[in-house]
This record gives C-alpha cells, sequence and structure tokens, in this order.
C-alpha cells in the first residue's frame, strides 16, 4: 500500500518544516497544505538555491509532484499570484501540477488592514501577528461571511457578498484612505485574476480520495506549530487555524485512515515570533548565540525570533495531542559549540513540579522550566549524513531527547540543504 505521511510542527513555527517537506516529497506523489495562509514562510535549500514558499506546498520544488492547497487555508489570491511568478522566475514549472480548493476562503486586501486596526486596538497586549490579515480571514469565514475561491467564478455573486463587507465592516473602513479599503477596486483585481484560479480550482478532498483509490502516496504539510494551535496552543497568543492534527482532516476533507505515519518537526532548541509565554526563552547571551548561529529571523516578516532551550513539557503536549509516530529534529548543527546545553524536562509553578503545559495562560507565564544540563559536543556536525558519524555527546541529546518523548526519530537535520540530513 502506498504510504502516506503527515508532517506538523511541534513548537510554535519554524521548525524546518520545509525542508522536512521537500525532503520527504521524494517519495511522494502528491503533495496537499492543510490551513494557515501567508502568515507561514517554508525554507527549502537546494544547492546554493534558497526558496521561500508561503501558501505554496514546499513539494512543488519536485519537477512532477502534484500539489494541492486545501479548503482549510486561507489564500491571499493576490499573495498567491506573486508566488506562481515568482515559480516561474525560479524556472519552475507548475502547469497543470498545482490546484487549489474551490471551497477556499480568500484573504483580502481589507483582512489585511483589519489586521493591523485590531492589533494597534490591542496596544500593550497585541499579538505579534504577521499582519497577512489572518485572524480576519478565519473570523469571516467561520461568521460565515467570507468569499471563497468559487465567488470568483460567479461576478454577481462575488459583487453582493463584497458589498455587503461594507455593511458589516464600516467601522474598520470608516474615513479610511487605505486602498486596501477600496471594495469596488477589489472586485475589480479580483475579477481579472478569476480567469487563473478557474483554471486550478478543484474539489480538493475528492481528487485526493481518488488519489487514494489508485494507491497514490500522499504528503500532508502543515503550517505553524502546535503551540499555535487557535484551541490548544498558547491561546489568545496562537494563530487562527488548528495547527494539529485536526487540521489535517477538515483542511483537506480525507479520513483519518488517510493520514499515514504522523511526522513532527522539532527543532533542536525552541523559538518564537511575536508575543506570548515562552518558558525556556534565554535573554541573555545563550539566546544571542542561538539567534545569530541558528540565522533566527522570520522568513515572513524578518522579525528576530525569541530564542530558548528545548522544552519536552510543551513537546510532550504536542506528541500527544497529535499522535506523532516519529520525529524529525531539525538544526542540531546550530547546538555544535555550546559547553553544556540544557534541557527543560519540567516547570516548577507555585513551589510544585509540572510536568503538563498549563492550559491557563496566567498560569503557564509564570512558571519556571526545571532543566536538565547535558555536555555538549563542541565540534562540527554540518552535514553530516549518517548517525553513527555523530559525536557521542550529541547522540545522547538526541537519545534523551527521543526517550523522553517515547517516540521514533526518523531524520536528523545537520544544515539547511537538502543533502545535509540524516535519514535514521
Ligand atoms: P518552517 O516554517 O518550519 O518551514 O521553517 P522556516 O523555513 O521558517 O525556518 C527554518 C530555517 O532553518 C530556514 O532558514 C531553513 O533553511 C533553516 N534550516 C532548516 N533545517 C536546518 C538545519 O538542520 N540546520 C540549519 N543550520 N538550518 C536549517
Ligand atoms: P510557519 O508555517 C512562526 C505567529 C505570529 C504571531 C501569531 C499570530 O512558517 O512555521 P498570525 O499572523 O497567524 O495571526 O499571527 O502566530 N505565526 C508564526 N510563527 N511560524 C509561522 O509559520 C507562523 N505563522 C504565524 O508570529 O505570533
Ligand atoms: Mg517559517
Amino acid at each position: 500500500m502506498a504510504k502516506n505521511r503527515t508532517i506538523l510542527g511541534c513548537q510554535w513555527g519554524d521548525e524546518g518544516k520545509g525542508k522536512i517537506v521537500d525532503l520527504l516529497a521524494a517519495d511522494a506523489d502528491i503533495i496537499a497544505r492543510f490551513q494557515g495562509g501567508a502568515n507561514a514562510g517554508h525554507t527549502i535549500v537546494v544547492g546554493d538555491k534558497k526558496y521561500v514558499l508561503h501558501l505554496i506546498p514546499a513539494g512543488i520544488i519536485h519537477p512532477g509532484k502534484i500539489c494541492y492547497v486545501g479548503n482549510g487555508v486561507v489564500l491571499d489570491p493576490f499573495g498567491f499570484k506573486e508566488e506562481l511568478d515568482l515559480l516561474t522566475e525560479w524556472g519552475i514549472d507548475y502547469q497543470g501540477r498545482l490546484f487549489v480548493s474551490a471551497a477556499a476562503n480568500l484573504v483580502l486586501p481589507y483582512h489585511k488592514l483589519i489586521d493591523a486596526v485590531d492589533e494597534k486596538n490591542r496596544g500593550t497586549s497585541s499579538l505579534g501577528t504577521t499582519k497577512r490579515g489572518i485572524g480576519p480571514a478565519y473570523v469571516d469565514k467561520v461568521a460565515r461571511n467570507g468569499i471563497r475561491i468559487a465567488d470568483l467564478f460567479a461576478p454577481e455573486r462575488l459583487l453582493k457578498r463584497l458589498q455587503y463587507q461594507k455593511n458589516i465592516k464600516n467601522s474598520y473602513f470608516s474615513g479610511s484612505d487605505d486602498p486596501r479599503a477600496d471594495i469596488d477596486r477589489t472586485y475589480e483585481e479580483l475579477l481579472k485574476l478569476a480567469p487563473l484560479y478557474k483554471s486550478m480550482a478543484v474539489d480538493v478532498s475528492l481528487e485526493l480520495y481518488k488519489a487514494g483509490q489508485q494507491n497514490k502516496s500522499i504528503l500532508f504539510e502543515g503550517a505553524q506549530g502546535t503551540l499555535l494551535d487557535v484551541d490548544l496552543g498558547t491561546y489568545p497568543f496562537a494563530t487562527s487555524s488548528n495547527t494539529t492534527i485536526g487540521g489535517a482532516l477538515t483542511g483537506l476533507g480525507i479520513s483519518p485512515k488517510a493520514l499515514g505515519e504522523i511526522v513532527g518537526v522539532v527543532k533542536a532548541y525552541t523559538t518564537r515570533v511575536g508575543t506570548g509565554p515562552f518558558p525556556t526563552e534565554l535573554i541573555d547571551d545563550n539566546g544571542e548565540k542561538l539567534r545569530a548561529i541558528g540565522d533566527e529571523y522570520g522568513a515572513t516578516t524578518g522579525r528576530p525570533r525569541r530564542c530558548g532551550w528545548l522544552d519536552l513539557v510543551a513537546l510532550k503536549h504536542a506528541i500527544r495531542i497529535n499522535g506523532v509516530d516519529s520525529i524529525a529534529i531539525t538544526k542540531l548543527d546550530v547546538l555544535d559549540n555550546f559547553e553544556e546545553i540544557d534541557i527543560c524536562i519540567a516547570y516548577e509553578l507555585d513551589g510544585e513540579k509540572i510536568s503538563e503545559v498549563p492550559l491557563d495562560l496566567a498560569q503557564l507565564s509564570i512558571v519556571r522550566p526545571v532543566y536538565q544540563t547535558l555536555s555538549g559536543w563542541n565540534s562540527e556536525t554540518t552535514g553530516i549524513t549518517k548517525f553513527d558519524k555523530l559525536p557521542e555527546n550529541a547522540k545522547k541529546y538526541l537519545n534523551f531527547m527521543t526517550e523522553s518523548l517515547n517516540v521514533n526519530l526518523c531524520i536528523v537535520s545537520t544544515g539547511a540543504k537538502r543533502k545535509e540530513t540524516i535519514l535514521v
């Protein structure tokens, strides 16, 4: 039977999902993205060439692979078009192998405007969103005021639904001369793009079902990470979609039986962009060192990422919720030059040791990490492709992680490039 895989992030995003999806896409016929939007930034490095994708599945880099964007994704039709143009510039032919769900909701210019206004209104409690309009687009979807790809092909319905936005969003638009608030212009521009989307719009759920019947192998690509999940993450400092396993089912209209092996991507330390609790954050020289060596700057916004040690409590939460079968550990090489490496094995809350992520954000904000210190390896792992070749202390670090989490290890990434990988 064909092997399917579901790949998702186990931390706060930017775990290196792009690299892992690209790598495993080699074994798949189809790659399907299930949630999020252009808030994602997935990096793939092949040789000296670096690609960053926001909406298009990372599998597109492999010639001939079929790629789908599911109904769970909020799709910015203008941003998506820009990404298509980038593919052309990179010499990647996507014709006839990239499809979008007719049921995907659109992120329109006014969503970005609202995102910015909401963030401003939140003042000191702002979430640090990517300002890509993600939250407001999901709000419209759930409120049933969204505009979907299929609406592009029915101009009268599109106009009616767009005009209704004027009524419901008056408080955001009134007095604004921001071009993003210009609904009439948005309508005109959408009509121009309609033929392009007509050529790519399909029922993704049905296509994936048919592919399964033909024994095709499918890779399901997640965005963001478990701790950013709108239900199970550090709410309200989260994104607006289900980044966890359920998001794959509803975001593509697939059966749980189709998920296959669930691969959790885990960075060898922790990073987070934007606001919100981060128990193992390092606001010291080690934090700076991780940022500098790991080049921890957002692939979408360029913002510096907050850095800290590995957090096994948060990871245990991610592995339980997603039913992770095996983990792909990335950026091991970034830890090459540390004398000692701490791993958070529990939290301390009001003098008590706890081993689960508290659901009350006020509690999560004051927990103190309990660390176990491991010796570093002080030697280069960059580019190593065999587990046996790793320094003993690096093996100990990895074994400590997998034994504590009770999961298999499937991949160790020792550099950004496709080749810099250990298949375990
Ligand atoms: P994603 O959002 O999960 O796809 O991750 P990002 O692309 O936002 O961030 C991961 C960054 O780490 C990218 O710049 C990758 O090129 C880079 N990267 C991935 N794996 C490794 C690795 O093993 N070592 C190093 N040094 N960089 C890596
Ligand atoms: P990938 O797929 C890291 C964060 C934002 C912010 C919060 C809400 O590359 O891992 P949003 O714009 O979604 O409303 O912002 O979520 N965030 C990410 N952080 N990686 C991402 O995606 C992210 N997508 C959103 O920084 O804190
Ligand atoms: Mg990213």
